[in-house]
């Protein structure tokens, strides 16, 4: 019975033309028809408060930011940017439970090899192929360092660059803008490099699987806005099954808040199709967002699906999400490199599944 409902609502919702009765089609199997790969049209989320923030220590830390987050024998494991008056760098933590997250010791990553200086907006996955951890950041280049155990921080290598310099599609497009925010995904046969620059572009450099992390080239622009606030930074992308794609990218809204916008592709290489990609209908934003205590952010910016599978596939479940994300006091002011940033987590509460 359900599947004939849902059956005659997906060929009304194909033969419609634009003003249709699908507009006031209400209630669950609406959302159910036009849902793709178990993910809704629009999306519904509830938030924690402030989970971490910067320690009370020598180093003044103005924020901790851009978490990169998977769940691996048993903890969490969690890559932060950190900012003080000297600049960015890296810094790690792990617990067992969120609200436990506040009292995790802060691994500062200019300790292991990694260094000091310029580090930021960490990427933490396992190459299975050659049974490594990598953690992909932005350091003037594209960097990466690789560990084969998560939960030592002191074991990551010392930095290499995904490229010998800026590829010149960028540069070409980049302006005043900034080259940042790497992500990678692998599919069977290639690896995928995105970035972005803060002004409308979203870029994608391709190497096969046999040669990472040599090789990236072939640069394109993934993705452009004419406006670069609705194509800002911060992309994830994620494989949900066979056939979908995931994309999520940071914006700037009419309010001045950061925001994700959503599109869905059957291949890494796109196109990019909308999914929920506007001020209105966000995939995250503070008018989808329920806070469960008090409203201590308007942004959600900076993120990442928590992964349970940790692997270079990105894969995730689309079933009750939970995305941690750096937000922000509205009352804050001030250079955007001393805003003080803090951790909170969305968790989705119209999942279908
Ligand atoms: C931070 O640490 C210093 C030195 O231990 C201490 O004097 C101060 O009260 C602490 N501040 C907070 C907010 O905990
Ligand atoms: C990984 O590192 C942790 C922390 O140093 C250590 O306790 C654990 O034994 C290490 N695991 C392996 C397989 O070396």
């Amino acid at each position: 019975m359900l599947l004939v409902r849902l059956l005659i609502i997906a060929v009304v919702v194909v033969a419609a033309p634009v003003s249709s009765p699908r507009d006031t089609f209400k209630g669950p199997s609406d959302t159910i028809a036009r849902q793709v790969a178990g993910l809704p049209s629009s999306f519904k989320w509830e938030s924690t408060g402030i989970l971490v923030g910067p320690p009370n220590d020598s180093r003044k830390l103005a924020a901790l930011k851009d978490p990169s987050i998977v769940y691996y024998e048993g903890k969490y494991h969690v890559f932060v940017s950190t900012v003080d008056s000297g600049g960015y760098n890296l810094a790690y933590l792990s617990f067992t439970d969120f609200d436990e997250a506040k009292d995790a010791p802060l691994y500062y990553l200019d300790q292991s090899a990694i260094g000091t200086g310029y580090r930021a907006a960490p990427q933490v996955f396992y190459f299975e192929p050659q049974k490594l951890w990598y953690l992909v950041f932005q350091n003037g280049n594209a960097g990466y360092s690789t560990n084969k155990n998560i939960s030592d921080p002191t074991g990551w290598s010392s930095i290499k660059n995904f490229y010998s310099s800026m590829p010149s599609i960028i540069s070409e497009h980049i302006g005043d803008g900034y080259w940042l925010d790497m992500w990678v995904i692998c599919d069977a046969e290639e690896c995928h490099l995105f970035s972005s620059d803060d002004m409308g572009q979203l870029y994608r450099s391709s190497t096969s699987i046999a040669d990472f992390p040599n090789g990236m080239s072939n640069t394109v622009i993934a993705l452009s806005e004419p406006n670069r606030f609705d194509l800002f930074e911060a992309s994830n992308v994620y494989y949900i099954s066979s056939g979908t794609y995931l994309l999520l990218v940071e914006c700037i809204g009419s309010d001045d808040a950061r925001y994700f916008r959503s599109w869905t592709s059957n291949a890494i290489t796109g196109p990019w199709k909308s999914l929920a990609d506007s001020e209105a209908n966000p995939f995250a934003r503070s008018n989808n967002v329920v806070f469960s205590g008090e409203v201590w952010t308007e942004s959600i910016s900076h993120g990442e699906v928590v992964r349970t599978n940790v692997d270079q596939t990105m894969t995730i479940s689309p079933c009750k999400l939970r995305f941690m994300y750096q937000g922000l006091d509205p009352a804050a002011s001030g250079d955007y490199n001393s805003l003080p940033w803090k951790l909170g987590l969305l968790t989705q509460t119209n999942s279908a599944c």
